[in-house]
């Protein structure tokens, strides 16, 4: 790996614990205003401090993070589709790399549909991407995108989904937690980060958590179940005490404190 790229790697899967925070903010590229998004910059700004890493639009950048802020970024450079049209999975690259690179970005995230409508389409583009990013020294995150079909996630597909990622040349993988998640981690050769999911009780959102880290992910990029909970920094900051300093889920939840 060149410097470049090794440098950036460590600004996401930090060094110290060989495991990353990323904080979720993406979600307008596809969902629009979402719940407790709906002011960007009001949400972002309390939270920033306590992640490693950023994932987010170049749009939601430059409109709500200050350029003063050292957060390390994942920029989505994919899109096309949204909730309300007629097929979630066909999408192309939307942000390229020279913009990636002007604005700073530590790595470059796009999302791949296995087996959907347009699978072929995004895995191209995956490639082509990873192309791109190779000659940049800017790290690729694939993410395997289900749409509206939450069922594909068992250990089969998320499996198949994570390797064929890594395959193309993904250097680091965002998939979803499932039943067995220690077969997709074993069969994928490259770190794999953990999507958060829809907005859960706290106690089961750090759950997933901690058993992702247990089957050996090098950390999760969580949105809607830290700023979509009443005490969105205690909730980081809770979520980072499981990654970073291995804490049980029953120390993690004593350290919410009172319901807000
Ligand atoms: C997919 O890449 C999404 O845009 C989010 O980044 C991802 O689902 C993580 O956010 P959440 O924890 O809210 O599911």
């Amino acid at each position: 790996m060149d410097w470049g790229m090794e440098s950036r790697m460590a600004r996401i899967i930090r060094p110290r614990s060989r495991r990353g925070v990323m904080l979720a903010v993406d979600h307008g590229y596809f969902m629009g205003p979402t719940r407790s998004l709906e002011r960007p910059s009001e949400t972002i700004g309390p939270l920033v401090d306590h992640c490693d890493s950023l994932m987010l639009t170049r749009g939601v950048l430059r409109t709500s993070v200050p350029a003063s802020s050292a957060v390390p970024v994942v920029l989505r450079v994919s899109g096309g589709s949204s909730i309300v049209g007629a097929d979630l999975s066909d999408e192309a690259i939307t942000t390229g790399m020279a913009e990636a690179v002007r604005l700073n970005a530590s790595a470059v995230a796009m999302s791949i549909f296995v087996g959907a409508a347009h699978e072929h389409q995004t895995l191209v583009s995956l490639g082509r991407l990873v192309d791109e990013a190779e000659a940049a020294g800017m790290p690729v995150l694939a993410v395997t995108a289900v749409g509206k079909e939450l069922e594909k996630r068992d250990a089969r597909y998320l499996s198949l989904a994570c390797r064929i990622a890594a395959e193309f040349g993904a250097h680091m993988v965002k998939t979803y937690h499932c039943e067995g998640f220690e077969r997709v981690v074993e069969s994928c050769p490259v770190p794999i980060i953990v999507a958060g999911g829809p907005k859960v009780p706290e106690r089961e959102a750090l759950e997933l958590v901690r058993s992702s880290v247990d089957a050996g992910a090098a950390g999760v990029d969580m949105g809607r179940n830290i700023w979509q909970s009443d005490r969105p920094v205690a909730m980081i900051r809770a979520v980072r005490s499981i990654v970073h300093d291995d804490a049980s889920v029953d120390e993690a939840v004593a350290s919410l404190g009172a319901p807000a």
